[in-house]
């Protein structure tokens, strides 16, 4: 009962002794008699967010915040620490940073797992001779000074991200140190993309370093679990670029993601695990990003298929394009929705990417050669079909056919060249590269009618062979028949 009675009463006590606290507010004589001495951390901490919010100088270099004579406010009896030093530095933050707690003293509701981040990144990792870490909290967001980072004056929002960054990065002599063969032309690169422009006006909604890596979480740009990791790169880009609202005042598409997830390249990169695949920042660049202009948009996709973009660029089309300002490739593939070309693509018909310039009226040349290699095509795919079925069936009939087989795949690599030739634009090449297949296809049908044509001949030959050696048999049976008649009856 009377330990009842004494909790309660010791309750009422610490509430009345808070509520004395908040009334008198108590004053940081650290600051003070910095602020009264002009000092450049006190003039910094007086837009600080941790003033604002109560904390004192001593919650950071310790000591007694409540005593005015220097010598005792700043002694190690009062728990002065002095100005931290490496790692320290991360320590001081992280007693509040990374305590849900603590944080909760202070009524704040923001993330406590910076530290956590930031010491499975690749910046936690680094460390100078194997001692400190290189990158403390106070190294993007400085030690006095401190404002929420929506503030346009934090080192870290959006608008002095790459500054923050380029602190090192575009620093060569200091990368050097750490890794001599990263690039350190980030910033520079960035500084010429739509992006970078952007930012550099003072525009805080597009892309900057943080955006694309993260910022305490920050990953070896080959570690899987990179933000620019390949597979993880079309989430990056379109965590912005897939969100009309954000995007609104650009008045650009917003379907990138959408279209790319659907094409050969998309279905190649998630459905097939296929790396070799290319992701936005194949085609737009890393920190260049900005579209591929008209003229290099063939050299973009030239990078990985390099021969249809050989042939493009001695076809008659790439001066016509190159006129018109079309761009190569995408004029008929497309750039984020490319399809699996088939030769539906080719020919006159009203679903063929020809027809949309070349038309029946105007009898051109590029119109009569669309319909001839469309033909082409055709009557090799139908013998291609044909002898396949013919290979088949000598198969199932037990014929030795394996050198027609073998021949077939010639055809089949034929119709693949054939379909890489289309580029050429040039009739005589592209109808060079079908009759080979032609020629292939006719030997293998040719092959394969011979083998099924000896099957039916053996089993011909087989019949008679049964005919004849049953009615031999037969004369046998009867000729042993009456032998035996003949000894009965005698
Ligand atoms: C009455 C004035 C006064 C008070 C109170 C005072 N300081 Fe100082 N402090 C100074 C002066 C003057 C210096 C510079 C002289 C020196 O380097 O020792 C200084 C230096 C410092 C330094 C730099 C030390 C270094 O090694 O470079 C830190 C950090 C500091 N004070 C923190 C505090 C904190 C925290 C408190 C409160 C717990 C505090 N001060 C209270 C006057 C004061
Ligand atoms: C949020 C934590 C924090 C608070 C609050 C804070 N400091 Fe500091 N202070 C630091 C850190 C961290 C450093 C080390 C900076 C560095 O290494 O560049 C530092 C360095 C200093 C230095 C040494 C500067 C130098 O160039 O050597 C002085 C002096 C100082 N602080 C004074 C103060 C005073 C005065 C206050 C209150 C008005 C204050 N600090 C509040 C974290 C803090
Ligand atoms: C490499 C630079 C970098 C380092 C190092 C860094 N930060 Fe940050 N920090 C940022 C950026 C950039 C933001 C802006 C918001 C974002 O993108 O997460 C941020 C945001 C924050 C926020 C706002 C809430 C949040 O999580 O977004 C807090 C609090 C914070 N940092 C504390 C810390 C602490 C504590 C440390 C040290 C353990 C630290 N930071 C180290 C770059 C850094
Ligand atoms: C005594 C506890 C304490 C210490 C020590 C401390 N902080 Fe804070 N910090 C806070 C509180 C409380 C806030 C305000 C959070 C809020 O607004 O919800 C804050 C806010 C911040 C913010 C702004 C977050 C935002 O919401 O935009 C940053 C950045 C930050 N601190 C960095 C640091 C760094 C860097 C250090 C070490 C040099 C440090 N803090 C040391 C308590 C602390
Ligand atoms: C639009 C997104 C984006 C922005 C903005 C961006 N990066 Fe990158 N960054 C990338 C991609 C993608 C890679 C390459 C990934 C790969 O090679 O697979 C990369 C690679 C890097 C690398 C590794 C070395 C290299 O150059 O390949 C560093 C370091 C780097 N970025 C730093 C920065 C810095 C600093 C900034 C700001 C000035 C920045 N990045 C802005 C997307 C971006
Ligand atoms: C204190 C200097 C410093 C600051 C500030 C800094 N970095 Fe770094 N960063 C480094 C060093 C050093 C490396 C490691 C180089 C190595 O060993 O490969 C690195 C590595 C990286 C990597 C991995 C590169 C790779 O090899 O794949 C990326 C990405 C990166 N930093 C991005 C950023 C971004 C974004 C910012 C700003 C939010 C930033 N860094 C701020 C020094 C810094
Ligand atoms: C933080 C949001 C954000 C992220 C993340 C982002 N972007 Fe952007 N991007 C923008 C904004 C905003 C613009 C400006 C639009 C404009 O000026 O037309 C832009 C512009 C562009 C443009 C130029 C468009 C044009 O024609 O003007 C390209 C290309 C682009 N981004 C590609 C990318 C790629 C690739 C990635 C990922 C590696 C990426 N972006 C990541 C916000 C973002
Ligand atoms: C195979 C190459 C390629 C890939 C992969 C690619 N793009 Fe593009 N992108 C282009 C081309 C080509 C253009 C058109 C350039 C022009 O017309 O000047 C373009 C245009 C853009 C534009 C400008 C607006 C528009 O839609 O025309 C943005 C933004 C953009 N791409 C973002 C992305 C994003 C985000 C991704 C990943 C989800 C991506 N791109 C993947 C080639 C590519
Ligand atoms: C980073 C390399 C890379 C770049 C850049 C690239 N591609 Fe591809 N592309 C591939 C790979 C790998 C495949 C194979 C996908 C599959 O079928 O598995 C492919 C497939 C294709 C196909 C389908 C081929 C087929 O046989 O079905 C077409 C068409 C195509 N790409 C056109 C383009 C165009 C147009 C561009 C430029 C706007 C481009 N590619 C840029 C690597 C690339
Ligand atoms: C005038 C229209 C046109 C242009 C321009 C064009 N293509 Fe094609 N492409 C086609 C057609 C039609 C096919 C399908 C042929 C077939 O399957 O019979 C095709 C098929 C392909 C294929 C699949 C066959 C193969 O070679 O593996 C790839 C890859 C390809 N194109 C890439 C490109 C690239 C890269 C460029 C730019 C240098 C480009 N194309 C320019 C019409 C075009
Ligand atoms: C974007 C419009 C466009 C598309 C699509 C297009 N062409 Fe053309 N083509 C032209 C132009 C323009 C010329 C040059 C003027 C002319 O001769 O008609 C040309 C010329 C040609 C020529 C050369 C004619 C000559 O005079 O020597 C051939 C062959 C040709 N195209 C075939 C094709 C084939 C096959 C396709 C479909 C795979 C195709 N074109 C799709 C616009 C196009």
């Amino acid at each position: 009962m009377n330990k009842i009675i004494l909790s309660v009463m010791l309750l009422i006590s610490s509430f009345m002794l808070a509520a004395q606290d908040k009334g008198k507010k108590v004053v940081d004589q650290c600051y003070v008699c910095h602020e009264s001495l002009g000092s450049d951390e006190a003039t910094l901490f007086k837009k600080d967010i941790h003033f604002q919010k109560g904390i004192s100088c001593a919650d950071c270099h310790g000591g007694d915040r409540q005593s005015d004579d220097m010598d005792k406010a700043m002694s190690k009896e009062a728990g002065y620490k002095g100005v931290p030093k490496g790692n320290e530095i991360t320590q001081a933050c992280i007693r509040c940073h990374a305590s849900s707690e603590m944080m909760k003293k202070y009524g704040s509701k923001i993330p406590t797992n910076q530290f956590e981040l930031l010491k499975g990144s690749v910046h936690g990792k680094l460390a100078i001779d194997g001692a400190e870490r290189i990158v403390q909290c106070i190294t993007c967001h400085n030690a006095h000074g401190i404002v929420e980072v929506t503030n346009p004056n934090s080192p870290v929002y959006p608008t002095n991200v790459p500054k923050t960054c380029g602190k090192c990065h575009d620093n060569p002599v200091y990368m050097r140190s750490y890794n001599p063969s990263l690039p350190v032309d980030q910033l520079q690169k960035y500084r010429t993309s739509v992006h970078g422009m952007r930012n550099a006006k003072g525009d805080p909604k597009p892309a900057e370093c943080a955006s694309c890596h993260g910022s305490h979480d920050i990953k070896n740009v080959k570690d899987v679990r990179s933000k620019v990791y390949p597979t993880n790169i079309p989430e990056t880009c379109s965590k912005c670029h897939s969100d009309p609202q954000y995007m609104k005042e650009y008045k650009i598409p917003t379907n990138q993601y959408a279209l790319y997830k659907k094409s050969v390249h998309g279905v190649a990169l998630f459905e097939k695990h296929d790396l070799s695949a290319p992701v936005c920042n194949s085609c737009h660049g890393n920190h260049g990003a900005t579209p591929p202009g008209v003229e290099s948009i063939s050299e973009v996709c030239g990078t990985c298929h390099a021969l249809n973009a050989e042939l493009f660029s001695s076809s008659p089309h790439k001066k016509a394009f190159d006129k018109q300002k079309l761009p190569e490739c995408e004029t008929c593939h497309s750039n984020h929705d490319i399809e699996k070309p088939t030769s539906k693509f080719l020919g006159v018909t009203p679903d063929a990417i020809c027809s949309k310039c070349h038309k029946p009226d105007d009898k051109s040349k590029g119109y009569m050669v669309a319909k001839e290699m469309r033909l082409m095509i055709d009557s090799l795919a139908s013998t291609e079909k044909i002898d396949s079925a013919l290979v088949e069936e000598a198969e199932q009939k037990g014929m030795e056919i394996n050198e027609a087989k073998f021949k077939l795949r010639d055809a089949t690599q034929a119709s693949m060249e054939a379909r890489t030739m289309v580029h050429s634009f040039d009739e005589a090449k592209f109808n060079e590269v079908v009759n080979k297949g032609l020629t292939v296809t006719s030997s293998v049908k040719a092959d394969a009618s011979a083998a099924i044509h000896e099957y039916y001949f053996r089993r011909i030959g087989l019949g008679i062979s049964v005919v004849i050696i049953s009615f031999l048999a037969l004369m046998l049976y009867l000729f042993i028949r009456r032998i035996e008649k003949k000894n009965a009856n005698n």
